[in-house]
């Protein structure tokens, strides 16, 4: 039997790295992430992302410790799939973990992760992290071979990478963006129909959002830099609250989404 669904509400999970990367200019404890996080959740944010990269640019060891232990909203915490932030992750036990590809030179996560080029290693760094009570989340291009993958190492979650979107958004490419909208449909789609939860993120700004928040099979958006740099002009709270309506704008003219059922 086929049904359709009502549509989900989309969630928004507002990165906070870019508060510690100000506080780490100077050294010291100010701007605080952990404040921002308050005040991001009390302005409507469902959840806080933090990334904690290998070289600590942003955020640190204790950001997470403070992180896990105050907050009233899940944590989602994105790093690589080393032993290293393994062991951070089991120690934390975050409500979820996005695993991403980093490298040490890069200025932001480029590129998502190689799923189907990693499987084995990838396999069981998500199958300790289920074990742990935590869900696991792949920070993934929009590619179809990618996202089989995904399902198949066993993920809860693909995160799909809207960076390239973005780009070419501010090129003002329109057949390019059309065509990258339409890649991350179908990979939203694709992963939905494999059982896959569905967010995305990455570059993404009140001018970019709509088109994104109304593919119907996301239920999360992560959105870090154009927040906290609008925050510099109006505040964290207007900028959560500006995007938000956004998304919801967007979200009201979206059909629900088919959901297959079994005949029992
Ligand atoms: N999702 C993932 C997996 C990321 O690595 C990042 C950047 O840390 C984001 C979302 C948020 O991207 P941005 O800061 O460009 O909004």
């Amino acid at each position: 039997m086929v049904r359709k669904s009502e549509t989900e509400p989309l969630r928004l999970g507002v990165n906070i790295d870019h508060v510690a990367t100000i506080r780490n200019a100077r050294g010291g404890r100010h701007p605080d992430p952990l404040r921002a996080a308050h005040i991001a959740i009390a302005a409507g944010a469902d959840g806080i992302t933090a990334h904690l990269r290998e070289d600590r640019r942003h955020i640190g060891d204790d950001d997470i410790a403070r992180l896990k232990n105050e907050l009233t909203r899940p944590l989602n915490l994105e790093m690589a799939a080393t032993e290293e932030m393994l062991a951070i992750a089991l120690r934390h036990v975050p409500n979820a973990c996005c695993l991403v590809p980093e490298k040490r030179e890069e200025r932001t996560t480029e590129g998502g992760l190689d799923v189907a080029g990693t499987g084995d290693r990838l396999a069981s760094v998500v199958q300790r992290l289920k074990a742990a009570d935590i869900r696991v989340s792949l920070f993934v291009e929009p590619g179809a071979r990618t996202i089989a993958a995904s399902a198949a190492v066993g993920a809860d979650i693909v995160e799909l990478h809207t960076g390239t979107y973005c780009e070419h958004v501010l090129a003002g490419d329109v057949g390019a963006v059309s065509a990258e909208r339409e890649r991350l449909a179908a990979a939203a789609k694709q992963a939905h129909g494999l059982g896959l939860e569905v967010h995305a993120g990455h570059g993404l700004t009140y001018n970019t959002v709509a088109p994104i928040a109304a593919i119907p099979e996301l239920v999360e958006l992560n959105i870090g830099h154009f927040l906290i740099g609008e925050a510099i002009f109006g505040g964290l709270s207007d900028a959560v609250g500006q995007m938000r309506a956004k998304m919801l704008e967007a979200r009201r003219k979206v059909s629900p989404v088919t959901v297959h059922e079994s005949a029992t």
